[in-house]
């Protein structure tokens, strides 16, 4: 017997007009579409040409007009600060209304740019709304990066407004937003015309006169905007990500396609009713963050969860545990590390007997694999189903999962189990044949990919197809590593570039080893991502210093570590840096990070035949070993 997954699987990738058309009608359109999938510029395809909408209509309007105004829609909880607010629908509709007036009085139209740079308050939420209700187009910047990144971004989306707050909070340190903002604004080339600033009661910052503005008085002078339907194709947002280089790719995200997928999401893999509560306990400057904290559960009348604090320190451990009982929260969605940060402080699971948890149904992780071990504790503990699901901030939504509105299926550790509907992945060699079962391979998507999934690069089609679509013809290059099983299970293992996983946080060993690199006593550098059991990784510098440099070695480590927190973020994590004689190369001059990580990472490992010194490898290895890491395995 065909399954319901198999058989919407299928269809999806055999007909995937009629499949993605049926599932379309869950939207609110201004004026239907054309043409459901358009491969008229293939291998650029877009979804719903002709069709228009708007999204924060399907977010908050459509279901004040079909009579829930009263259902939360999102409940702000921040242990740092001690409050907890809930919005209505409606509640949440004026004020969005409003600050998208606030927008409007500043000459934010359809297709204009608006950088959100803020921490985890519901402001944030009201901007990336207020954008979409305009047709603007949001970019929220992670406020863990420093003003440097922000700079680029700024430079990149070219926006009119930036919309920030005086400061966030990490746990018990105040990170003071607004000086970033103004560091950033001074080093960008593009001025944006204004900020508008939220004052918040821990710290007000100076604002500067005529550009400036104060959030309540911009909400306090302007009147309630109207929802402008953009075309499907439009963009919705721009989320920049790490890419192999210092210059981030700026993920562009539609209104149409976006818009379909996340719905069909909420109910075919989270499970989820509307009225219920959907917690992820990301940021709203990841991915996860968007289409989860903000868009799915609100398309999907659910109630959101924005949390302002961590999985342990705000207070303890058992954070988690008191969200879930206290505003009886239906699925959980976070990144593994979390997870590890709880079972660290108690392993026992203590803290979870003080609560309630009988409304939770299910936990999702994402943002890195999940290790084995981390999944069997929270299932123990948790008694739900734990789902690994793979994703990238490309896609916007998951490849691969156990969709639990459809069928459950049973876990096999370490692997996100399957394709999603709209997804044909596959495992590829080198030479672009597929790999038998079980073995390694790259994975790549055929192409069309669904909707929702990235249709381009901002400013940078050429970078988009040569990054993602000139590797394998047909195929969406993923730049994971991994293998499908004999029961078609995917198993993500790796990455293929230069890109490591912090704490589930994306970032380039490129970018840090530029930042390495302009250092004055540096002559040649490596960045790595080793193995950490908290974060999963954290990168590893390795610096080679000119012959000239007499300087003592640790003060030069020291300028390095803080030049990457003041350039690229406290996010980057980069706390380590080794000083050694020569870096492994192969005789082309390329160096062996592979071989290096492995090293450092205690794993077998071949000399490659290609090096061309081999003795580099020992040097490296007795440095490592001086600094505590274990004495490598020679294979
Ligand atoms: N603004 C400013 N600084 C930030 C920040 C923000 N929004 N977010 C993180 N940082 C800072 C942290 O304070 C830390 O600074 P430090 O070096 O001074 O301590 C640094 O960036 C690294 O942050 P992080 O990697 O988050 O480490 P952590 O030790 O603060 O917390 C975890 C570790 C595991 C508790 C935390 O990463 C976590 O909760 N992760 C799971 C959820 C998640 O965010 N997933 C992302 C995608 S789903
Ligand atoms: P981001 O763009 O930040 O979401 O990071 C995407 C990358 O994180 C992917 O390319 C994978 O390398 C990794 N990743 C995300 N989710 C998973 C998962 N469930 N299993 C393995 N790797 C994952």
């Amino acid at each position: 017997m065909t399954s319901r997954y198999q058989e919407m699987h299928t269809r999806s990738l055999q007909d995937p007009e009629g499949f993605w058309g049926e599932l379309a009608e869950d939207i609110h359109w201004e004026k239907r579409w054309d043409k459901v999938l358009d491969a008229s510029n293939a291998p650029s395809y877009r979804w719903f040409t002709g069709g228009q909408l708007n999204t924060c209509y399907n977010a908050l309007d459509r279901h004040v007009e079909a009579g829930h105004g009263e259902r939360p829609a999102l409940i702000y909880d921040s242990p740092v600060t001690g409050t907890i607010q809930t919005f209505t629908y409606a509640e949440l509709r004026d004020q969005v209304a409003r600050f998208a007036g606030a927008l409007a009085k500043l000459g934010v139209t359809k297709g204009e740019r608006v950088i959100i740079y803020m921490p985890m308050v519901p402001q944030a939420v009201i901007a990336m709304l207020a954008c979409a209700r305009l047709g603007a187009v949001h970019s929220v910047v992670f406020g863990g990066f420093a003003p440097h990144e922000l700079a680029t971004r700024i430079d990149d989306a070219t926006p009119k407004v930036v919309v920030s707050a005086s400061c966030g909070i990490e746990t018990s340190r105040v990170v003071h937003y607004k000086p970033m903002l103004d560091s950033a604004i001074e080093q960008a080339k593009h001025k944006p015309e204004h900020c508008i600033i939220l004052q918040r009661p821990q710290e007000r910052a100076a604002l500067k006169p005529g550009g400036d503005l104060d959030w309540d008085e911009a909400m306090a002078s302007a009147g309630p905007a109207a929802c402008v339907p953009v075309a499907a194709t439009d963009p919705l947002y721009i989320l920049y990500t790490s890419g192999t280089t210092s210059q981030p790719k700026g993920i562009v995200r539609d209104n149409g396609g976006h818009a379909v997928a996340l719905k069909f999401t909420m109910h075919a893999l989270y499970d989820m009713k509307p009225g219920e509560v959907f917690w992820a306990a990301s940021d709203v400057g990841w991915v996860v963050g968007h289409s989860y904290i903000v868009y799915g559960p609100l398309l999907h009348g659910c109630t959101t969860l924005l949390y302002e604090g961590k999985p342990v320190g705000t207070p303890d451990a058992g954070a988690f545990w008191r969200v879930i009982s206290q505003h009886k929260v239906a699925t959980l969605f976070t990144a593994p590390t979390a997870f590890r940060a709880i079972k660290r402080e108690d392993s026992g699971g203590e803290l979870m007997k003080k609560y309630d948890l009988s409304s939770l149904r299910a936990l999702f992780l994402a943002g890195e694999r999940s290790d084995p071990d981390t999944l069997k504790w929270a299932e123990s503990h948790l008694k739900v189903p734990v789902v690994d699901h793979w994703w990238q901030t490309e896609t916007g939504w998951c490849i691969s999962g156990n969709p639990l509105g459809l069928e459950r299926f049973p876990i096999k550790y370490g692997s996100a189990t399957k394709p999603m509907p709209g997804w044909d992945v596959r495992c590829v060699a080198p030479s672009g044949d597929e790999v038998k079962p079980g073995q390694i391979g790259s994975i790549v998507c055929k192409l069309p990919l669904p909707p929702g999934t990235l249709p381009t690069l901002w400013n940078a089609q050429e970078r988009f197809v040569r990054t993602y679509l000139m590797d394998h013809q047909g195929y969406y290059q993923t730049s994971d590593a991994g293998y499908i099983d004999e029961d078609g299970y995917v198993f993500i293992m790796s990455r293929t570039d230069d890109i490591i996983n912090v704490a589930g946080h994306r970032l380039s060993t490129g970018a840090m080893e530029e930042v390495l690199a302009s250092h004055p006593d540096v002559a040649e550098c490596a960045v790595i991502g080793v193995s950490d059991e908290l974060k999963g990784q954290v990168p590893l510098g390795f610096l080679v210093l000119k012959a000239s440099v007499q300087r003592e070695e640790q003060a030069i480590v020291d300028e390095v570590v803080k030049k990457v927190r003041e350039e690229i973020g406290p996010v980057a994590a980069f706390k380590q840096a080794l000083i050694v004689p020569r870096l492994p190369k192969t005789r082309s001059g390329k160096i062996l990070r592979g071989t290096m990580q492995k090293i450092a990472d205690n794993q077998e490992f071949k000399t490659p035949a290609t090096i061309e010194d081999a003795s580099t490898l020992e040097d490296l290895d007795t440095v490592l070993t001086d600094h505590g890491f274990a004495k490598a395995r020679k294979h």
